[in-house]
C-alpha cells in the first residue's frame, strides 16, 4: 500500500508525458496551460486508492486516473468561464489568458482525450468502466446546470437539500466514481463498490462544502481562487441559504438588498453578515455530518481494517485543506 504522497508522484510522472500537437498554438497552448499550472490530483489518487483497497496497483488505474484528471481539468476550464473566475490555482484562468473561443475547445480537446486513456484498460471490465465514467460525467454537467438555474433564482426559492443534491451532482459523483473505478480495477465484488461509492459521494459533499467555505473565509494566496467568487455570482451556497436562515431581519434585509445590487463593497458586506450569523461554525458541523456517514459506509467494505487507513487520511485532509 501507497501513501497520498507517493501515488501523488508516481501519477505526475505519468500525467506529465500528457503532450499535445503543436499547431494550433492558441489552442494547445490553451489546453497546456491548463495542465502545467498544478492542482491537487485528488481524483486520480482517490482511484488508485479505490484500487489498492482490493489488490496491487494496476497499470489500468493510472490509465483510468488520466482519464479522471483530463475530464475534472476540462469541467474546471469550461467552470471558469461559467462562474466568470478570474484565478485558478493561483493563476489567471484559461479563457482570461487565452479567449473563450479557445478555452470552450481546450476543455473539448481534455474531454474527448480521456476516451483515449479509457480505451487502453482491459476488455474484461472496459464497457463497465466507460458506463461508471459517463454516468458520472453526465450527472457533472447536471450538478453545473443546477448551478447556473440557481443563480438566478431567489434564494427563498433554493432549499438546503436542493443545494445538497447539486454538490452532490456537479462534484461528489466525480470522486466516488473514481474510487469506484478504481475498486473495478483491483476486482473488488459490486457490494463492495456500492460501499466505496457512496463512501466518496458523501466525502465529495463535505469536500464541495469546504470549497465554498474557502471562497468565503479562505486564504486567496493558498486557495488560488478568487476571495468572494460565489458572492459576487450570487451563487446559492450553504452560508448564503443557512445565513438568510440564521439572521436577524435586519440582517436578513441587507443580504437580500446585496443579492439585487452590486456595491464595490458586497464581498465584504456579505461576509459581516455570514460571520455575524456563524455559518463558518455551522459549516464545521455539516463537514462532520457528511464525513461520518462516509465512514459508514467505508466500515461495511469487505476488507481488512488497516487496509482502509489511507482512504481515512485522505478524507481528513481533504475535509481540513485550506487550498
Ligand atoms: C475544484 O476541485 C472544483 C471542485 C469540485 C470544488 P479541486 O479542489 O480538486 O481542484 P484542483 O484540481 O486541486 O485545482
Ligand atoms: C465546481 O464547483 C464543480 C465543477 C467544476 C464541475 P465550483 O465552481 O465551486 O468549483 P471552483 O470553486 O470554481 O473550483
Ligand atoms: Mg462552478
Ligand atoms: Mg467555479
Ligand atoms: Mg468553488
Amino acid at each position: 500500500m501507497h501513501s497520498f504522497n507517493e501515488l501523488i508522484t508516481q501519477f505526475n510522472q505519468e500525467f506529465n508525458k500528457q503532450h499535445f500537437p503543436e499547431q494550433p498554438a492558441s489552442l494547445y497552448n490553451a489546453a497546456s496551460h491548463m495542465l502545467s499550472i498544478g492542482g491537487k490530483r485528488i481524483r486520480p489518487v482517490l482511484c488508485l486508492m479505490g484500487n489498492e483497497l482490493f489488490d496491487t496497483l494496476h497499470p489500468d488505474a493510472f490509465s483510468v486516473g488520466m482519464a479522471v484528471e483530463l475530464f475534472h481539468n476540462f469541467t474546471l476550464i469550461h467552470d471558469d468561464i461559467m462562474d466568470k473566475a478570474p484565478i485558478r490555482r493561483g493563476k489567471p484562468t484559461v479563457h482570461t489568458v487565452f479567449g473563450d473561443s479557445a478555452a470552450i475547445l481546450a476543455g473539448d480537446v481534455l474531454l474527448i482525450s480521456v476516451y483515449d486513456r479509457l480505451n487502453k484498460v482491459q476488455s474484461k471490465y472496459k464497457q463497465k468502466i466507460i458506463s461508471v465514467f459517463n454516468k458520472a460525467a453526465i450527472e457533472v454537467c447536471e450538478g453545473q446546470q443546477l448551478d447556473m438555474d440557481f443563480e438566478g433564482m431567489d434564494p427563498e426559492q433554493v432549499q438546503y437539500n436542493d443545494y445538497v443534491n447539486m454538490i452532490g451532482l456537479k462534484t461528489s459523483v466525480l470522486l466516488a466514481a473514481s474510487l469506484q473505478l478504481g475498486a473495478i480495477v483491483g476486482g473488488s465484488s459490486e457490494g463492495n463498490q456500492e460501499h466505496i461509492y457512496s463512501f466518496g459521494k458523501n466525502i465529495g459533499i463535505a469536500f464541495q462544502i469546504q470549497d465554498d467555505y474557502l471562497d468565503a473565509f479562505g486564504d486567496p494566496d493558498k486557495f488560488g481562487k478568487q476571495q468572494g467568487g460565489d458572492i459576487l455570482v450570487n451563487k446559492k451556497t450553504f452560508l448564503l441559504l443557512k445565513a438568510l436562515e440564521l439572521c436577524n431581519p435586519a440582517e436578513k434585509t441587507a443580504l437580500k438588498e446585496l443579492l439585487v445590487s452590486s456595491p464595490d463593497n458586497k464581498v465584504e458586506r456579505v461576509l459581516d453578515i455570514f460571520h455575524s450569523c456563524k455559518v463558518d461554525v455551522w459549516a464545521e458541523k455539516e463537514k462532520d455530518r457528511f464525513q461520518q456517514m462516509a465512514f459508514e459506509s467505508l466500515e461495511n467494505i469487505a476488507v481488512l481494517s488497516s487496509r482502509k487507513k489511507p482512504l481515512m487520511e485522505l478524507a481528513d485532509y481533504l475535509l481540513n485543506r485550506e487550498q
